[in-house]
């Protein structure tokens, strides 16, 4: 019998997609949440739109989502490397996408560090943060467009 293989199950795989697309969105929004363009350009003035005029409502889901979001590539990483990896290899885009989420797993990870209040950054350190951090997630966005355009997907059959 051939064995079961999570990237067969497409009902499972098709929910983490949307799951990975959904933290992603709200990431996307809480970050930019902060910077704080939707109160300045009168977004959070939308009914229904106030939540993401207000800091920290923005900051916790940010740092939920980065939570679920940290949970949700543990899973991804054993699920391949025990079971996907016999059968599917990974694509070159896939490897492009690996390292922008991984920059901006690590920047996000020094930007929660800044926050805490013991650890201190130099000024400079601390932009070159801010920015890569920003950096990186917009080159993930314009990424996954042109692969997406390119209907280049994570993983082939081999
Ligand atoms: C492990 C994952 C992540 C962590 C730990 C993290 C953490 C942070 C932190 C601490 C901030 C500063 C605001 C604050 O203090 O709340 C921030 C800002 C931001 N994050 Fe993340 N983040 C992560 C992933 C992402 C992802 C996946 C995206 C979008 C795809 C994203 C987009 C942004 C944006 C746009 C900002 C605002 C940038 C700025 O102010 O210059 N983050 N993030």
């Amino acid at each position: 019998m051939k064995p079961i293989n999570t990237y067969e199950l497409s009902g499972g795989r098709s929910a983490l997609r949307w799951l990975y697309m959904l933290t992603l969105f709200l990431m996307t929004l809480t970050g930019f949440g902060q910077m704080p363009i939707f109160k300045r350009y009168y977004i959070a003035d939308i009914p229904g739109m106030g939540w993401l005029g207000k800091f920290y409502v923005t900051h916790y889901i940010h740092y939920l989502g980065a939570i679920f979001l940290i949970g949700l590539i543990a899973y991804v990483i054993v699920d391949y490397v025990l079971s996907g990896r016999k059968e599917f290899r990974l694509t070159s885009s896939a490897y492009v996408r690996i390292a922008l989420l991984g920059a901006i797993v690590i920047t996000g990870i020094f930007r929660v560090l800044k926050n805490l209040p013991d650890v201190v950054f130099s000024p400079g350190f601390t932009l070159f943060i801010d920015i890569s951090h920003l950096g990186f997630m917009m080159l993930y966005l314009l990424a996954a467009l042109v692969f997406r355009i390119m209907k280049s997907g994570w993983v082939v059959r081999k």
